[in-house]
């Protein structure tokens, strides 16, 4: 039986964490209900990229990051977290569950990842052409399976260069789809918006219009390209099946591997273009001859700057109703 603990003083800094979470085109597809010392966290489908993520899939890996967020801010306030997903198959948008036991004396390991939450970033300029050193590289491996999803490293250059190589290929064919471009431009946001992409997320000063109007795949294709080529480390994250439940494991893996990058001065930022482009996913698995399905394509390197945060929604405006009468 699950004793319930009183979480009423956690439950803010825990929420918080949680949507610090990256999530593709920085939707925050998420919503979270309190009841009974239980967080639920549901898929808020409203904020879904139809043309980017037809089925979903980044979706429910954004919301696997900020499953994880939430599980790592718990252990920090001396919680123990425990995660359900899909709990109930009547409901595809409860995703998760998370009720609490009290951590003991103790805080668990996992606590110490919390302070990395507020540091990391995605990075899209080039990396400080350093080598990232073999242990790290291990741990980064070892915290995507302890959540049970596969980090392939990208070995060789020759594989990186094809990789690479897919990464443009996936850019034109985007770029190329005016639908795509529209959705794009409509997640452009002014900063005071709190959610979207931060003029300018891409290097030059795009504007919505621009974005809209011009085909710039092949600028585009060729800079990821060379950023790919570039990149310290280059990764493919896979899960071994390609449903819902493996696209929330996919998220926390890749949740726990950045903050874990982070301890190290190691930021990250996603190529996942061959991945969204049906017609490129079953080649990019072919190139790391691995079993599983690639969910995200990462890069990862030191970084000699300061970030500017990304902005977020406020709280309130992701909690359902029945928890804030609480
Ligand atoms: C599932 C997923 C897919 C993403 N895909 C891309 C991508 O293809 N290109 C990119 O530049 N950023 C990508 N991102 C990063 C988001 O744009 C980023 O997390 C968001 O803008 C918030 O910024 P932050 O990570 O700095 O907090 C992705 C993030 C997630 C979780």
């Amino acid at each position: 039986m699950t004793t319930h603990v009183d979480i009423d003083n956690a439950i803010v800094p825990i929420l918080e964490a949680a949507m610090r979470a990256p999530s593709s085109h920085n939707t925050q597809p998420w919503r979270f209900r309190v009841d009974d010392a239980t967080i639920h966290l549901y898929a808020d489908r409203t904020r879904a990229l139809p043309v980017n993520d037809p089925d979903d899939r980044e979706l429910a890996i954004s919301c696997g990051c900020a499953l994880l967020h939430l599980r790592i801010a718990a252990a920090a306030e001396g919680l123990l977290p425990q995660a359900h997903l899909l709990p109930d198959p009547a409901d595809p948008d409860l995703l998760a569950t998370v009720s609490f036991l009290p951590a003991g004396d103790e805080l668990t390991p996992d606590a110490s990842l919390a302070e990395f939450i507020d540091h990391r970033h995605t990075y899209r300029k080039r990396f400080e052409p350093r080598q990232i050193p073999e242990q790290v590289l291990d741990g980064l491996v070892e915290a995507a399976k302890t959540e049970g999803a596969a980090l392939h490293l990208l070995s060789t250059e020759d594989l990186r260069h094809q990789v690479a190589q897919l990464v443009a290929e996936g850019d034109a064919a985007l770029w190329a789809n005016p639908s795509w471009r529209r959705e794009l431009a409509a997640w452009m946001h002014p900063r005071r918006r709190g959610d979207g992409l931060t003029l300018p997320w891409l290097t030059g000063p795009l504007t919505q219009m621009v974005v809209r109007t011009f085909d710039m795949g092949e600028g585009q294709g060729a800079k990821d390209r060379q950023i790919a080529d570039e990149s310290p480390v280059l990764a493919v994250l896979t899960t071994s099946g390609d449903a819902q439940k493996d696209w929330l494991l996919a998220g926390q893996s890749l949740a726990r591997l950045l903050l874990q990058a982070c301890r190290h001065n190691i930021q990250a930022s996603f190529l996942n273009q061959p991945i969204e482009i049906p017609a490129l996913r079953p080649k990019l698995q072919h190139l790391i001859g691995a079993a599983g399905f690639p969910q995200m394509v990462i890069r990862l390197g030191y970084i000699d700057a300061r970030l500017p945060v990304t902005p977020r929604r406020q709280l309130y405006e992701v909690m359902d109703a029945h928890s804030q009468s609480r």
